[in-house]
């Protein structure tokens, strides 16, 4: 475990502001750095945890053209409801920021202008993709077309999602305009390029050779396979109006490339904080014994590991990140999570689902953390971790201690007798935890840390299953004394070492432990409370009072799963049906919904159109049980003449209703064919596609 208190600088991927934030963020990016974060924080280390809105970029303009507003609009929108969500799931950001604040578009602005003029760019004029529709130029996701690497057709003019390769947009094959469809032109337009290609050999010996050992292998990889492949130049501004202003003459009408002034937005959220803190925001970036790590997911590595490296190392005034450890991605039920397709579990629905369960989602994302593959997420894995770990161990466990020494001893912690060798072993393998689960998160590994924290609770519920102190009360008191004692014990250890997982069921339970961090102070050699695990003979000494029990987890009923799968299932209609052009499907009508309507095979007996109306006919139909009155809509598209004799479907309950004076006793169900002509329910008849609604 570490000594002596080190800086730490942690960025957090700063989201794109252009919608709110979902499981697969959570996941992939801001609860493994909240873990790492708040583990340093409780080592005594000095932390700078940083976030804040990726305001610029090509995917918040396209919303707001969409919906005819600015982008301001929707980055205002959209940033409250993120910030909302990393502190209603206790990511514990020092301080969370906007790149549109004054702060960050001066420092973005000035990192340029250092690189400008210090000669670090080439300014060149290009040919580069034009829409002469919609009079823009066209880059980065403002046009898609096919990737030269893997033939990936929805690949974006600055990345190929599919395979990472970051491209430009003219390597694109079948270019085509995201916002109006065509297919662009080539036109001349001025930019600073960023050549990539001088610092390959900067990169090779800085992270080829330098981070080999220590950064993860998918990050490695990905790196070593861009290098391999040769690096080129890339334009570092856009002709756009969204952005910050290239800060050099003749540069109107030009802003900074999102993914130049992004990353800069984590030293302007350093800045900020350390305002609002009065510290000094410079060792933070500067002071080469600060550690600096990225937190992000895989499509962002490029970024990360070449473009933002370069970056810092062609500025000169900065240190350069010393691990990267970015994850794969969350899968939803098998599909790719996705924001404009709704196929998500977001964060502030899931709240609205299930209240105040904020680390049992916390605890699921991390057990099934995409940290060396693409995972998924199912509901059902969703509930069986819930309710056979949490609750069925962890939960179990200090609800049985607290339960056990309220009853037996009015709260306070019994004075032990004699250890036995059961014990013994158990107290040993106790102290053993701290080390292992800090081993796991140094090295980034937070599902295997986690997983050592579970079993840390199995190995309490055990003990007291073994001990059975329920069933010795009655023989033996002294003896459950002992045991007790070293239950309360193994349970302190829990409130401790879940903080970095479970932020709010550690607070929780050491409320019920009457547990604070306050009230311990630290001898020496020890660091932290998680130290103290291991190196005192027990955390909460006999005489201490502890508070009542309260439920730390709940099951998770299979209805309510079963509405989350249904709620994912109306999104994957509502998406085909948007794909195929059809109605989307309505809500679930039950059995019993279906059975009211009776539906019958009637035939036209009568026809006359109604007088002075242009699409009602009056028929009278045979029913089977009478012969009654239908007036329909339907006089447009048919001659009456030409359907009497025709056998049709009737919905013969529906509630009679007054149609120009005229009472209609029943509904002749009706459907469309490709011209839009109402025909008779037959889908059979020629033109009558499928999805089409019969009303
Ligand atoms: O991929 C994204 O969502 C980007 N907005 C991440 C930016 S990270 C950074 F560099 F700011
Ligand atoms: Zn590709």
């Amino acid at each position: 475990m570490n000594n002596s208190p080190q800086r730490y600088t942690i960025t957090a991927a700063l989201p794109y502001t252009n919608g709110p934030i979902h499981i697969g963020h959570l996941a992939g990016v801001y609860v493994p750095a909240d873990i790492y974060a708040r583990f340093l924080r409780m080592q005594g280390n000095d932390v700078a945890f940083v976030c804040g809105s990726d305001e610029h970029g090509v995917p918040i303009t396209i919303k707001a053209k969409k919906e005819g507003v600015t982008p301001q609009e929707i980055v205002d929108r959209y940033d409250g409801i993120i910030k909302q969500s990393f502190k209603d799931f206790g990511v514990s950001f020092d301080n969370y920021s906007r790149t549109s604040s004054e702060v960050h578009h001066k420092t973005a602005s000035e990192f340029f202008k250092k690189m400008y003029e210090n000669g670090k760019f080439i300014e060149e004029t290009t040919k580069q993709l034009y829409d002469e529709e919609a009079g823009q130029f066209l880059a980065d996701r403002f046009v898609t077309g096919t990737c030269p690497k893997c033939g990936n057709d929805e690949a974006y003019g600055d990345q190929c999602e599919s395979c990472g390769t970051s491209l430009n947009a003219t390597d694109l094959i079948n270019p085509k305009s995201a916002i109006t469809g065509a297919v662009p032109t080539l036109k001349e337009t001025r930019h600073w390029f960023l050549p990539l290609d001088q610092y390959e050999g900067f990169l090779k010996e800085w992270i080829l050779e330098g981070h080999k050992k220590d950064w993860k292998s998918n990050v490695y990889g990905q790196v070593k396979s861009w290098i391999d492949d040769g690096l080129r130049a890339r334009a570092v501004t856009r002709d756009l109006d969204w952005g910050i202003p290239v800060p050099v003459e003749g540069a109107d009408g030009k802003v900074l490339y999102v993914w130049f002034d992004a990353p800069i937005g984590y030293i302007s959220s350093t800045k900020e904080w350390a305002e609002r803190e009065g510290k000094d925001w410079e060792p933070y970036w500067k002071d080469e014994n600060t550690k600096l790590i990225h937190f992000i997911g895989k499509d962002n590595i490029v970024f990360h590991c070449i473009i933002f490296p370069v970056m810092l190392k062609a500025h000169g005034d900065y240190i350069l990140p010393q691990n990267v450890p970015a994850n794969e991605f969350l899968n939803l039920e098998g599909k790719k999570l996705s924001t404009s397709k709704n196929w998500a579990v977001w964060l502030h629905e899931y709240l609205e689902d299930f209240p105040g369960q904020q680390d049992v989602l916390r605890y699921v994302l991390t057990a099934n953390a995409p940290e060396a593959k693409d995972n998924d997420f199912t509901w059902k894995d969703f509930q069986a971790r819930n309710n056979n770990e949490l609750v069925a161990i962890f939960g179990n466990f200090i609800n049985r201690v607290v339960v056990l020494t309220n009853k037996y001893y009015n709260g306070i912690v019994p004075e032990p007798n004699e250890y036995s060798d059961v014990d013994k072993e158990t107290i040993a393998e106790l102290k053993a935890y701290p080390a292992v689960i800090a081993s796991s998160i140094e090295k980034y590994r937070f599902r295997e840390a986690q997983g050592e924290l579970m079993n840390l609770a199995r190995l309490g519920n055990k003990y007291l299953a073994d001990e059975e102190p329920w069933k010795l009360i009655k023989t033996d008191e002294e003896r459950v004394k002992t045991i007790m004692y070293v239950a309360l014990q193994i349970a302190s250890a829990l409130a401790t070492l879940s903080e970095p997982f479970l932020p709010f069921t550690s607070e929780k339970l050491k409320g019920m432990l009457k547990f604070t961090d306050k009230e311990s102070n630290l001898n020496e050699g020890e660091n932290s409370q998680w130290d103290k695990i291991t190196t005192r003979e027990a955390l909460l000494p006999a005489g201490h009072q502890i508070g009542k029990a309260e439920l730390l987890f709940s099951k998770i009923e299979d209805s309510q799963i079963q509405e989350q799968l249904d709620k994912l299932e109306a999104t994957k209609t509502a998406n085909a049906a948007e794909k195929n052009n059809v109605e989307p499907q309505k809500e679930t009508a039950t059995f019993d919904d279906f059975t009211k309507m009776d539906l019958r095979v009637g035939k036209i007996i009568e026809a006359q159109k109604m007088p002075k109306t242009k699409k009602l006919m009056v028929l009278k139909v045979d029913t089977g049980l009478d012969t009654r009155t239908v007036v329909s809509g339907i006089a447009e598209h048919f001659k009456a003449e030409d359907i009497i004799g025709k056998k049709v479907t009737v919905l013969v309950n529906l509630a009679p209703r007054k149609l120009r004076g005229v009472e209609s006793e029943g509904m002749i169900l009706m459907t469309e064919n490709a011209e839009g002509k109402l025909v008779f329910v037959n889908p059979d008849e020629d033109g009558v596609e499928s999805g089409t609604t019969i009303n």
